[in-house]
């Protein structure tokens, strides 16, 4: 698919700000993004402030850096301003969320899917022993979610319904407005998990109507680990007591107050204690490069090399596992074995070739293209795959996978 949009964008005028793109086909973006120059710059704005500016750094950035980058966060999505707070990672976001509900009268049900991140399902699970009622939508082809079992299983007992936008394992694309509009019908709140999506595919939280989003910043934002983030609605916001507290939360935290704690109005209610600000400056280098490119024209770009990808790849043989439609899946294409083929194994081989992807389990290899991607890296990508299934060389890697 070649639109304006597409003809417009180079992916050589960004490759030169990624040193890792010098050394290897670079196709894992789903898993970890490649790093930005301008991260360095952001660890030196860091260290000059710690060495030289000492406990005045506090106030001179490092205690609001939650909510200031989460608002950095919050342009990327359309988030208003002061409704999004940064934390370490998405189970920590669930677990904060979780803690701030009821589920001790009838409608304590959560409805979530058999493909969402299972890190998601342990905080979920956790949560029937404050007497949470769970209710797992099974996917009938491993793929996809269809949205009438998901809004099926939304009734007027439920509280939550914690899903993903974009599934990791097929790249499905769930229908967000379908369900939200399901999930308040009946007065359920929706968190939808924007990981593989957020940087990818356009998101704008205020269209979408959904309650809260979270996501990090480990893959298609290329802020690297330890800077996830948590958006909640305004009019909800102000309703909401976690449990999961502490004193960046409390309204007054310096003044030492005794006692039960005492929200803060907006975003920082949703926090706890003193942030790891080396991971949030880091991440916002990637934050910043994306609000740069635009989230329209990366989309616009990953579809069109994931169309391409994925004809070249059935040409060939291949049975490509993620929805054929555009519309309905994210940045990734996951690519079907045979049964006697063993993923890890092609992961491995493909790796020895310096191409980087990774592989999950029924879905197959997963490739995921960035703005920074060649086309003809794709192109190399297919034809190396042949080549490792007509020779059989995979075979040489089997049981040397690594852990990503
Ligand atoms: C959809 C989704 N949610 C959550 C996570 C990870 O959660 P956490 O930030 O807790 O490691 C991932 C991947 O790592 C993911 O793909």
């Amino acid at each position: 698919m070649t639109t304006r949009a597409t003809r417009k964008h180079d992916p050589e005028a960004w490759r030169l700000r990624f040193p890792i793109l010098e050394t290897c086909t670079y196709l894992v973006n789903h898993s970890l993004g490649a790093m930005p120059r301008s991260v360095v710059d952001k660890l030196r704005h860091y260290h000059e402030q710690w060495a030289m500016r000492g406990v005045r750094a506090w106030a001179e950035g490092w205690w609001e850096a939650p909510v200031t980058i989460g608002d950095l966060v919050g342009r990327i999505v359309n988030a208003p301003e002061g409704t999004v707070v940064m934390h370490q990672n998405v189970s920590l976001i669930q677990s904060i969320v979780a803690s701030a509900l009821d589920f001790s009268t009838r409608r304590n049900k959560v409805v979530y899917s058999s493909l969402h991140f299972p890190t998601c399902m342990y905080v979920w699970e956790a949560q029937k022993r404050r007497g949470a009622r769970i209710s797992m939508v099974a996917s009938p082809d491993g793929i996809t979610v269809p949205t009438e079992l998901m809004c099926a299983a939304i009734d007027e007992e439920t509280l939550i319904v914690p899903i993903s936008h974009v599934l990791y394992k097929s790249s499905y694309k769930q229908d967000v407005e379908a369900i939200v509009a399901r999930a308040h019908e009946v007065g359920a709140l929706v968190l939808l998990d924007c990981y593989q999506s957020t940087g990818t595919v356009p998101i704008d939280v205020q269209a979408l109507g959904v309650d809260m989003i979270c996501g990090g910043s480990v893959k298609w934002l290329c802020g690297g680990p330890g800077a996830a983030f948590l958006y909640t609605r305004p009019e909800l916001l102000e309703t909401l007591e976690p449990s999961i507290t502490g004193w960046a939360a409390h309204a007054d935290p310096f003044a030492f107050e005794l006692g039960e704690q005492r929200y803060a109005q907006g975003p920082w209610r949703m926090l706890h204690g003193s942030p790891a600000v080396v991971a949030l400056y880091a991440a916002s280098a990637g934050h910043e490069t994306i609000l740069e490119v635009g989230v329209e024209a990366i989309r616009a770009w990953s579809i069109r090399l994931t169309e391409e990808l994925r004809a070249d790849l059935s040409d060939r043989g291949f049975r490509v596992t993620s929805p054929a439609d555009p519309e309905r899946r994210g940045g990734t294409l996951t690519v079907g074995l045979a049964e006697d083929e063993d993923g890890p194994a092609f992961v491995k081989a493909l790796e020895q070739e310096s191409i980087l992807v990774d592989h999950r389990p029924d879905a197959g290899i997963r490739v995921s293209p960035h703005f920074y991607t060649r086309r003809s890296e794709l192109a190399e990508f297919a034809e190396v795959l042949s080549a490792l299934r007509a020779s059989g060389k995979w075979k040489d890697f089997v049981d040397r996978a690594g852990v990503y």
